[in-house]
């Protein structure tokens, strides 16, 4: 029915002969994105680039660690930061949410992939141009994904975490290292994430054409630096907590001036 009132009727052919995109059109196209394996690897891609911003940036943010006797006032303001506009914050959240699921629903579909497109097995497995990394890749992400839920019950809901205060992130680090067996499942995780990041940025790089595959690598070794780094900026907390290097400070001031 065209007859002016409702159904506009048959949208009529762009300049270029074709018709415009429709809502249909445009959702089928973006399936069919996702539904392809390249598809698939660039989101792995832009949302593990995503991942990495994250964490180089909560690195950076973690370090006031060891910023003395001025420590926990430090962390407190960097946790209250982070809360200016809880919209904001909620938005990141979010968006750091669908990162990750993007991220391991693709992972998890590629692998499948692979593993129906060879139902046999090899017979022997001879690693050529893999890596210790590129093949540990889907555990490490498994380790890293009960990491993740394991850090935000532990740090950020502390229902996991023996004396939690709300808003003094420097004593909880300190009172939550202090248990021996979490401190070394932090460590683990973050040379999982090491290994994990020294593999996925290349990757990345590889999947959004920065890089050639045969290129020797300017870029691989910056990888590697930016994994390293994270990695042991990552580690250096519980591991000062451990050595006795961090001790608990008062609560920060301004959280004992309003008591
Ligand atoms: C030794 C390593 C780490 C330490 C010491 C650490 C420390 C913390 C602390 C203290 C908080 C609470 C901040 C606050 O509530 O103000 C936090 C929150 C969080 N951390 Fe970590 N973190 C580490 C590694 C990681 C890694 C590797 C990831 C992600 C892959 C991560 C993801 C998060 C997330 C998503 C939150 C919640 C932020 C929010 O409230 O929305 N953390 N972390």
């Amino acid at each position: 029915m065209a007859d002016g009132a409702g159904d506009p009727g048959p949208v009529p052919p762009g300049p270029t002969g074709r018709s415009p995109p429709t809502a249909q059109t445009r959702m089928n196209a973006l399936w069919k994105f996702w539904d392809s394996s390249l598809g698939k690897k660039i989101v792995m891609a832009v949302t593990g680039l995503a991942g990495v911003g994250f964490v180089v940036g909560h690195m950076v943010g973690n370090l006031q660690m060891f910023a003395g006797a001025g420590a926990a006032d430090a962390m407190h303001a960097y946790a209250k930061l982070l809360r200016t506009s809880m919209p904001l914050l909620w938005a990141v959240r979010a968006g750091l949410l669908a990162c990750v699921v993007l991220h391991v629903t693709a992972a998890l579909q590629l692998a499948a992939r692979n593993r129906a497109a060879r139902p046999q097995g090899y017979q022997q497995v001879t690693p050529q141009a893999s890596t210790f990394a590129s093949r540990t890749m889907l555990l490490g992400g498994i380790l890293l994904v009960t990491f993740i839920v394991v850090h935000i019950l532990d740090m950020t809901l502390g229902v996991a975490h023996p004396n939690f205060t709300h808003l003094d992130p420097y004593n909880n680090l300190v009172f939550g290292f202090q248990r021996p067996l979490m401190a070394a499942f932090y460590v683990l995780a973050m040379a999982a994430l090491g290994a994990h990041l020294v593999h996925g940025a290349w990757a990345s790089f590889r999947t959004l054409g920065l890089r050639k595959a045969s290129e020797r690598p300017l870029h691989r070794t910056i990888a590697v630096a930016v994994a390293i780094i994270v990695a042991l900026g990552f580690m250096s907390v519980p591991i000062a907590v451990v050595i006795g290097a961090l001790q608990p400070q008062g609560a920060a001031s301004e959280m004992q001036a309003s008591r």
